[in-house]
C-alpha cells in the first residue's frame, strides 16, 4: 500500500521545502545515501582491477548495481552501460554510431538541448538534422516522424516525456514505424524511467537513456545506456579498464559493456543508484506512477482555474506543469515561491530553448512531481501562485 507519509521519512530536506523540481533532479533516498557512505567506510577500492578483497568487494557492487538497473528496465545488463548522465549517453551514440555523409537524424522540437546538440554538431560530417514540430501541447505524431523518413535516414531521437510539456510521446508507435523503415531509435528516458513502468524487451528501441538522479532517485553523475547492438557503436573514450589488451601497434578492447566504461567510473554513485533502483522497485513504479499522475494533473487544472494564469501541455501530462503569471517575469514568480513558502520549483527555458519558443513565451514557471510529493503541496502551491497573481497591476 503506497503510503506517501512514509516515503516522506527517507527524504530528510522535505521537512525544509516544498520540492517541485524533480525533473531537473529527484532528491536521494537514505537507503541509497547509506549504501554510498558504506562503500567509503567499508570496502572502498576500484572496478574490475584488483585482486584484493576490497577491489573484489567493490567490483561485486558495481555489478550488483548493474544487474539492478538491467533488470529493472527488463534489459539485458551486458548492454547496459554506466555513463555520468542522459547527456553523455546520447553523446557516446551520436559520437560513435557509423554515419556516412548524406545520412541524416530526426529529433523533435521539444528535445532538451542533450537530445539536440549532440545531433546537430554531426553537420560537421556531413549528417542532416530533421526536426519535427509537435502539436501546441507538445505531443509528437508517429506519422509526422514517418514522412520526415526518408532512404538516408538513420536515427529517430525522441523524448519519451518531455521535460518542458509534460507531453508524453508515443514512443511504441515511433518505434514501430520507424523500424518498418530500417531506421534506428533512440529513446531519451530523461523525464520517464522510475516515473512510469519500461520494459526494454517489449518497447525495442535500438537505445535507450536516462540520467540516474532523477526518476531512479540516484545521486548525480550517473547515467544510464542501453544498446541493442553494441557492437555497432565505437567508443568514444579510450583508456584504463576498456581494454582486453594492448600492444605497441594497437589494442583489443573488451566487450560492451566493458568497453564503453574507460577510466575509473563513478563507483559510489553508480552503487548509491542501485540501491535507488532497488527502493523504487521496492515500492513499486506502478504504484509511483499513480500517485504522480494524480498529483500533476490535479495542480495542472487547478492552477489553470486562476485568472491570470496560463497552463501549457496536455491534459494527459506526466509529472511536469509548466506555467506563466501573465504580466510576470517566470524567474520573479520562482523567487517569490521559493522566498513565500520555500517552494523550489525551476524557471526559464530549461534547457530546451526551441521547445520554449515553440510556444511563444521566453521561458515558463515548472512544477515537477516525484513519488514523495502530497496534496497539500499541491494546495499550498495553488494558493500561492493564487496570491501572486495579485500582485500583477
Ligand atoms: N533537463 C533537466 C531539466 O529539465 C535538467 O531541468
Amino acid at each position: 500500500m503506497y503510503d506517501v507519509h512514509s516515503v516522506r521519512e527517507d527524504f530528510p530536506v522535505l521537512k525544509d521545502v516544498i520540492y517541485l523540481d524533480s525533473a531537473a533532479t529527484t532528491q536521494t533516498p537514505v537507503p541509497a545515501v547509506k549504501a554510498m557512505e558504506d562503500f567509503f567506510y567499508k570496502y572502498a577500492g576500484n572496478h574490475g582491477r584488483g585482486a584484493h578483497r576490497l577491489a573484489r568487494e567493490t567490483t561485486n557492487h558495481y555489478e550488483d548495481a548493474r544487474e539492478s538497473v538491467a533488470d529493472f528496465l527488463n534489459a539485458d545488463a551486458n548492454k547496459t552501460v554506466f555513463t555520468r548522465n542522459a547527456t553523455e549517453s546520447i553523446n557516446i551514440v551520436s559520437r560513435g554510431f557509423p554515419w556516412e555523409s548524406g545520412d541524416n537524424v530526426i529529433v523533435t522540437l521539444v528535445e532538451h538541448h542533450s537530445n539536440l546538440l549532440p545531433w546537430m554538431r554531426l553537420k560537421e560530417i556531413g549528417v542532416e538534422l530533421r526536426i519535427v514540430k509537435p502539436a501546441i501541447s507538445g505531443i509528437v505524431d508517429p506519422e509526422d516522424i514517418a514522412d520526415a523518413i526518408d532512404d538516408r535516414t538513420r536515427m529517430v531521437a525522441v523524448n519519451h516525456i518531455s521535460n518542458v510539456f509534460g507531453s508524453i510521446q508515443d514512443v511504441g508507435s515511433i518505434v514501430k514505424l520507424a523500424h518498418k523503415h530500417g531506421v534506428k531509435v533512440l529513446v531519451d528516458g530523461s523525464q520517464s524511467a522510475g516515473h512510469m513502468p519500461i520494459d526494454i524487451k517489449s518497447l525495442d528501441p535500438d537505445f535507450f537513456v536516462t540520467p540516474g538522479h532523477k526518476g531512479l532517485l540516484g545521486p548525480q553523475g550517473t547515467g544510464v545506456l542501453f544498446m541493442k547492438d553494441p557492437d555497432e557503436i565505437e567508443p568514444v573514450f579510450l583508456g584504463g579498464g576498456m581494454v582486453n589488451s594492448v600492444t605497441e601497434s594497437g589494442y583489443v578492447p573488451e566487450a560492451s559493456p566493458t568497453k564503453f566504461e574507460a577510466g575509473t567510473p563513478n563507483i559510489p554513485g553508480v552503487i548509491g543508484l542501485g540501491r535507488a533502483v532497488e527502493y523504487v522497485k521496492d515500492i513499486g513504479v506502478s504504484d509511483i506512477e499513480k500517485h504522480e499522475l494524480a498529483l500533476t494533473r490535479d495542480a495542472a487544472a487547478r492552477l489553470a482555474e486562476l485568472d491570470g494564469v496560463e497552463v501549457y501541455g496536455p491534459v494527459e501530462r506526466s509529472g511536469v506543469v509548466p506555467f506563466n503569471v501573465l504580466g510576470m517575469n517566470a524567474h520573479d514568480v520562482a523567487m517569490i515561491l521559493d522566498q513565500t513558502r520555500a517552494i523550489c520549483v525551476r524557471s526559464g527555458y530549461h534547457c530546451a530553448m526551441p521547445g520554449i519558443n515553440f510556444l511563444g513565451v521566453d521561458g515558463t514557471v515548472r512544477a515537477s512531481f516525484a513519488l514523495y510529493n502530497t496534496e497539500e503541496e499541491v494546495d499550498i502551491l495553488v494558493d500561492t501562485v493564487s496570491k501572486i497573481t495579485s500582485l500583477v497591476d
